[in-house]
């Protein structure tokens, strides 16, 4: 599974998903972490660098942040949204940073450690980075929700059943028994991992369908439909919807896993 956007695929992210989904996934994650003024923090998979800048904001002018993430567009949309803020923007795989050891006291990540490629690896490049005593508190989704599940089907409908595949694997993620034991199993202690729930409100599928397709890695093939395909599948999106319709928007449940362990 990736996520690689391109073309303008950044800026939909940052406009679009993060004022509706990510950014407030990010807040809650920022609380959990508790961090504290003047800590160094590492956001590994920052993308367009919502959770790097609230850390910053947190830390405060004595603390250190900086934002990690593969991809190049991705930094470059951080980089000029936290025009102002200091922070260091980090082009680089999670899993061969060439980082120095023990240098963060809090290693972030929201929606990043299911793309990772050797989790393994990922594991222990946060072990090596952080102090000791210092602490990893990173989310992932709890599987599907109500409009994932509806969406991923019409994509199979209406697309593909290959493309409806790689849609379906953005939310295919290890259970809260099988992430508390792959984070302790490689060294963390007193791993926790905390289930947040939010109820997601988005505007009606006919408006959103195509702004969420078009911030994520099968956007091309979405734009690439007849207009009345296009349609067929909003349709089928929405009628499968209609009972989180209220009023004008889409209102439904959405859960992320946050583990938090220490070094
Ligand atoms: C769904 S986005 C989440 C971005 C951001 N954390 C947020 O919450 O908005 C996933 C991010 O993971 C990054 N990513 C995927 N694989 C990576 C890897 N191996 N190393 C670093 N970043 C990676 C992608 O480039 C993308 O920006």
């Amino acid at each position: 599974m990736t996520f690689q956007l391109v073309g303008n695929g950044p800026k939909i992210y940052e406009e679009v998903m993060v004022p509706l989904w990510f950014g407030r996934w990010a807040e809650s994650l920022v609380e959990l972490a508790a961090l504290q003024t003047s800590e160094r923090v590492l956001d590994v998979a920052c993308g367009t660098g919502v959770t790097t800048r609230m850390a910053k904001v947190n830390v405060g002018p004595n603390g250190r942040v900086a934002g990690l993430d593969i991809n190049a567009p991705m930094l470059a949309a951080a980089k000029e949204l936290a025009d102002g803020l200091d922070i260091d923007w980090i082009e680089s795989d999670v899993c061969d940073c060439g980082l120095p050891s023990e240098t963060y006291d809090v290693i972030l990540s929201q929606h990043g450690y299911h793309y990772f490629p050797d989790k393994t690896r990922a594991l222990k490049e946060f072990l090596r980075l952080l102090v000791p005593g210092g602490r990893l508190a990173f989310s992932i989704w709890d599987g599907h929700s109500p409009y994932t599940n509806a969406l991923c089907a019409a994509v199979e409908h209406h697309i593909s059943p290959e493309i409806a595949k790689k849609q379906r694997s953005q939310r295919q993620t290890p259970s809260l028994d099988d992430l508390r034991d792959q984070v302790s199993a490689h060294g963390f202690a007193n791993v926790v991992v905390h289930r947040q729930e939010l109820m997601i409100d988005v505007p009606l599928a006919p408006e959103f369908v195509p702004l969420h397709l078009g911030s994520m890695p099968i956007a091309g093939a979405f734009a690439g439909l007849a207009e009345a395909a296009q349609k067929a599948l909003i349709d089928e999106v929405a009628e499968a919807l209609s009972g989180y319709v209220q009023g004008d928007r889409l209102v439904y449940p959405d859960a992320v896993h946050v583990a938090v362990g220490f070094k």
